[in-house]
């Protein structure tokens, strides 16, 4: 079980073994920054969180930033970390970009012609994740979103269970990319109260 105290700790001043604060990418409210492409991370999940700082020891996801970071980052750091993220709450308003038609029909309903899934019936409901594994998009930074999917396309990134994200990701065209990543940052990343209609 991780510490969201400890992890506060590390969040705030980085650790003695070269980990910097992650508060200066990442925000003091954990919520990322749409021109540098650094991800929300305020209200993911705990499991998906510390999974991530595995995969970027491991190399199952490549990053020149984020790896040497996980990689000084100890065992129940990297639990204390995820923990402090997953109990903040995201304070992201929408991205600035109109949401286009075309991402929102990707999004819900999925592209069949293509053999392309509904993102939400993975990543849930209005998009705001299915714990533990299946990360929200709501409210997530489009850049963010977009340089995700090319990293399947590319192979940068292939931490997925099963190839999930890669086989989504290899038939999506560039203009669905866009559309859809747009599309995602616009919607709130707070899911409405119980009932509430989205
Ligand atoms: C110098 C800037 C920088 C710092 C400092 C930084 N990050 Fe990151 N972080 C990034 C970038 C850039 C990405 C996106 C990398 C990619 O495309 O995979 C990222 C991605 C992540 C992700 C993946 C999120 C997701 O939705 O999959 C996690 C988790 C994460 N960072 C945690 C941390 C933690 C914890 C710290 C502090 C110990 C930290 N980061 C410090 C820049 C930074
Ligand atoms: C069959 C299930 C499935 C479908 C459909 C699916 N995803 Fe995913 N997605 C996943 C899984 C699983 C992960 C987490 C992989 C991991 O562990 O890193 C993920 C992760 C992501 C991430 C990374 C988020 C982050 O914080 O780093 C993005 C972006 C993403 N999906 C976008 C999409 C989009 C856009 C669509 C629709 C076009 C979509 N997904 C459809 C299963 C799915």
């Amino acid at each position: 079980m991780g510490n969201a105290d400890a992890g506060k700790r590390i969040v705030m001043q980085g650790n003695d073994q070269g980990t910097t604060a992650c508060v200066s990418c990442h925000g003091a409210d954990g919520e990322g920054n749409p021109a540098a492409g650094f991800p929300r991370l305020a209200g993911l999940s705990d499991k998906y969180l510390s999974k991530q700082l595995r995969d970027y020891r491991q190399g199952t996801r490549s990053n020149p930033v984020m790896q040497p970071i996980a990689a000084a980052l100890e065992q129940q750091q990297l639990l204390d970390v995820a923990a402090y993220y997953a109990g903040q709450v995201p304070t992201n308003t929408a991205d600035d970009a109109a949401p286009p038609d075309g991402g929102r029909k990707l999004a819900l309903r999925g592209d069949w012609d293509n053999t392309i899934p509904a993102c939400v019936s993975c990543h849930g409901p209005g998009g705001h994740g299915v714990d533990p594994y299946f990360p929200a998009l709501a409210g997530q930074h489009a850049s963010y979103i977009q340089s995700q999917l090319e990293a399947w396309r590319k192979g940068s990134r292939h931490n997925d269970t099963n190839d999930l994200m890669r086989v989504v990701a290899e038939r999506l065209s560039q203009t669905q990319i866009q559309a859809v990543s747009e599309y995602f940052a616009a919607q709130p990343a707070v899911k409405p109260a119980p009932g509430a209609e989205q």
